[in-house]
């Protein structure tokens, strides 16, 4: 019998109810974090990045030796990653000696490429579309200030269009969690991303709002998110990515318009006085700093829950 891989490539990969698991291992895991050692061995994680990153490489190192695994980080141009052989090959190969593969590339259509010839979980370490594992972190981090998730309103604040964006409002509704984005014109969310979030929504009962006025939007909020204006990749495609998004800072004064036990949060890196102020950032409803913990724990109970269904051991 063929057994079906699971990957995760992006949030609605995960239903409600699987999302849910794994953010209460990722809990679990925080209290106790050598309580599950599924890499024992030591299994293989790859873990290759096409783009820069500080937060991603480092939890997914430790976590994997937490696990008791052994990760083999790889910068993606040091392989022959679609340079002489097919994703689809290189997927199948790479099957061969790791148990699973966690990639940071550009197009979301590499991963599906990767994904269609592999035999084992491959995870999305940030796409150009999308940033899932992010996403679990900021859940995790939502979940330990606010308790439950459902009914919560988080909105984000700036390039509607970009990774952060599209998964908070993925992931986001996968939590029952009501998300505004908000950003200026040309900046939206791509709309199948929106008709992919919708569907989504439709099971859950949370809504999606999307809107050009950053001050109505954060009016209640719960949380409020933001991220850089210029992503991995995007730094010479022409646009304005300063003037419009000026409206859209995350400071004092638009903070102050949010809930009054509202929390921020920011995937990082920050530009400081760019999409968010030094004292928003530092001040008392910054949960930055956890949230960028959590990467390592809600990446170490999806790897957990990942292998979990390959062998139908759940934890
Ligand atoms: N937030 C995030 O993914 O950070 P890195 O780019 O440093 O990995
Ligand atoms: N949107 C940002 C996220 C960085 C973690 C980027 O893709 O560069």
């Amino acid at each position: 019998m063929t057994t079906v891989v699971k990957h995760f490539l992006r949030d609605d990969d995960l239903t409600p109810e699987q999302q849910a698991e794994v953010l209460e291992l990722a809990a679990r895991l925080k209290k106790a974090p050598f309580a599950e050692r599924p890499l024992e061995g030591p299994r293989g994680v790859g873990v290759i990045f096409e783009k820069n990153s500080t937060r991603t490489r480092f939890s997914f190192e430790m976590g994997i030796a937490q696990l008791g695994g052994h990760a083999i980080v790889v910068d993606g141009r040091s392989t022959q990653l679609g340079r002489e052989e097919t994703l689809q090959d290189t997927g199948r190969v790479l099957s061969r000696y790791v148990d699973a593969v966690v990639w940071r590339t550009f197009g979301q259509k590499r991963l599906e490429a990767m994904a269609s010839g592999a035999d084992v979980p491959i995870v999305n370490a940030l796409s150009d579309e999308f940033h899932p594992c992010q996403v679990l972190a900021d859940l995790q981090t939502l979940a330990e200030r606010k308790g439950s998730l459902k009914g919560l309103k988080l909105t984000y604040l700036g390039d509607g269009a970009n990774n952060m964006a599209h998964s908070l409002m993925l992931g986001g509704v996968t939590a029952g969690v009501d998300v505004t984005i908000a950003g200026p014109e040309g900046f939206a969310p791509l709309p199948w991303v929106v008709e992919a979030a919708r569907a989504r929504a439709a099971d859950t009962g949370a809504t999606i709002t999307l809107t050009e006025d950053p001050q109505a939007a954060v009016v209640g909020a719960d949380a409020l998110v933001t991220d850089t204006w210029t992503s991995m990749g995007q730094e010479n495609d022409g646009l304005d990515r300063v003037g419009p998004f000026r409206p859209f800072q995350i400071n004092e004064a638009l903070l102050a318009k949010a809930a009054a036990d509202a929390v921020v949060l920011h995937c990082l890196p920050a530009h400081r006085g760019e999409e968010i102020t030094d004292a928003v950032l530092d001040g008392p409803q910054s949960v930055v700093w956890d949230e960028a913990e959590n990467r390592l724990h809600a990446q170490k109970a999806l790897l957990v829950w990942l292998l979990a269904q390959r062998t139908g051991d759940r934890p």
